[in-house]
């Protein structure tokens, strides 16, 4: 049994999320990284390798591939071959190889905002035209879904070639369904859309759902799918900037293997070795971590329930990255920064999330000891008490 409560003193670690962003707040709940330590298994691997006194250029990293198909096929039942799996580092950099690969400079690529922000930052300070499908937010339920219509709309538009997606949703935490996966697939697969799929969330779900990848949609050879993704967050090693690149269609992936190389794409080895112990034994650790999350999210939903503070809360599906309206609050994202701060409060600011329609809203990381979300829930209502009611 993980003991996840067991204090982690993150100060003065050089830390973005604690000793950055966070530096003297008492609730840094900012930043996608998690409070916890990583599986005992991955720091052996670690530790091991680092024993051997040098970290030199690895001769063979097929095993990384080989590790990650076996993880996804018991994890998800999806039948991926170790070849059509290709390591890179930070999935953000891999993500302007899969657009040089994929796309031209004027090509249109789709985004579906509110999104993890440099997704949107990439693709339009890259010269792709950015087409923006944005969800369709239901403020009275909490709930966010995507505008079909219009995303057939774009999709058809000849200049557009790839659709990104963020699954399961950072920021609105939308697990997306089976059907709506498929619909989304079929339009764009009806019209020469590629569908990139970042999936670096896959590992948290809530209340029993279940992570649908945009591989279990398609047809394995014919597909038009790319899935970006990484153990980093689940594990805690997201500075290992370790990422898997899945390209079931050889066509693609020989497009993608010509980019990624003229751009002279590599990975560290340590990120493999790191990544590959927790592929082969580290499914407990996430098993575990979820009923943890779980009962941080029910906690954090009852809470809401229960005290009228005039924010409305998304209904989190999947993720630890919820997503908090504060419009009701009638302040922009940098001067709810500031008064959080004033609490001792820090999440990521909304209008970090693609396009200018993210005022009034901020992003709380969960992923954090329970203690640490009773007491920020309380400074929060005691803000609310003091500067709003
Ligand atoms: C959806 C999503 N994609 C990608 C990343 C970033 O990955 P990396 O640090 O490997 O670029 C994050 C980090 O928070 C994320 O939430």
């Amino acid at each position: 049994m993980i003991d996840f409560d067991l204090p982690l003193n993150r100060r003065n670690t050089n830390t973005w999320k604690w000793d950055g962003e966070g530096k003297g707040a008492q609730f840094p709940m900012g930043t996608a990284d998690m409070d916890f330590r990583m599986p005992e298994e991955i720091r052996a691997a670690i530790h091991e390798k680092v024993d051997q006194c040098i970290l030199s250029y690895a001769c063979d990293k097929s095993y990384f591939g080989k590790a990650f198909a076996k993880y996804q096929k018991k994890r998800y039942g999806l039948d991926i071959k170790p070849e059509e799996v290709m390591p890179g580092t930070a999935l953000m950099a891999v993500f302007k190889v899969i657009l040089e690969a994929f796309t031209a400079a004027g090509d249109g690529v789709i985004v579906q905002t509110p999104v993890f922000g440099p997704i949107y930052t990439v693709t339009k300070n890259n010269g792709r035209m950015l087409f923006d499908n944005a969800l369709l937010y239901n403020r009275e339920e909490g709930t966010w879904s995507i505008n079909f219509e219009e995303l057939e709309e774009m999709a058809k538009n000849p200049r557009v070639r790839m659709l990104v997606i963020c699954n399961p949703g950072n920021p609105c935490t939308r697990g997306f369904t089976k059907e709506e996966m498929q619909r989304m697939y079929d339009i764009c697969n009806a019209n020469d859309v590629i569908v990139l799929s970042d999936e670096i969330h896959s590992d948290v779900y809530y209340d029993g759902r279940k992570h649908v990848s945009i591989l279990s949609v398609c047809d394995a050879e014919k597909n038009n799918c790319v899935v970006l993704t990484s153990s980093g967050k689940v594990f805690g090693v997201p500075g290992l900037k370790t990422a898997a690149v899945v390209i079931q269609n050889k066509k693609l992936r020989d497009r993608y293997g010509i980019a990624s190389t003229n751009a002279r794409m590599d990975v560290v080895d340590l990120g493999l070795v790191a990544s590959t112990a927790g592929y082969e034994h580290c499914e407990g650790y996430i098993l575990e971590l979820q009923q943890y999350l779980q009962k941080n999210k029910d906690y954090i939903v009852d809470w809401f329930a229960k005290n009228d503070i005039k924010v409305k809360l998304t209904k989190p599906e999947a993720s630890y990255l919820f997503w908090l309206d504060f419009q009701d609050w009638k302040m922009n994202c940098q001067e709810l920064t500031d008064l959080l701060g004033e609490y001792g409060i820090v999440f990521s600011a909304g209008d970090e999330f693609g396009g200018d329609h993210n005022e009034g809203f901020m992003r709380m990381n969960i992923a954090t000891r329970y203690e640490q979300v009773v007491g920020a829930l309380e400074q929060l209502k005691k803000c609310y008490e003091e500067k709003i009611k």
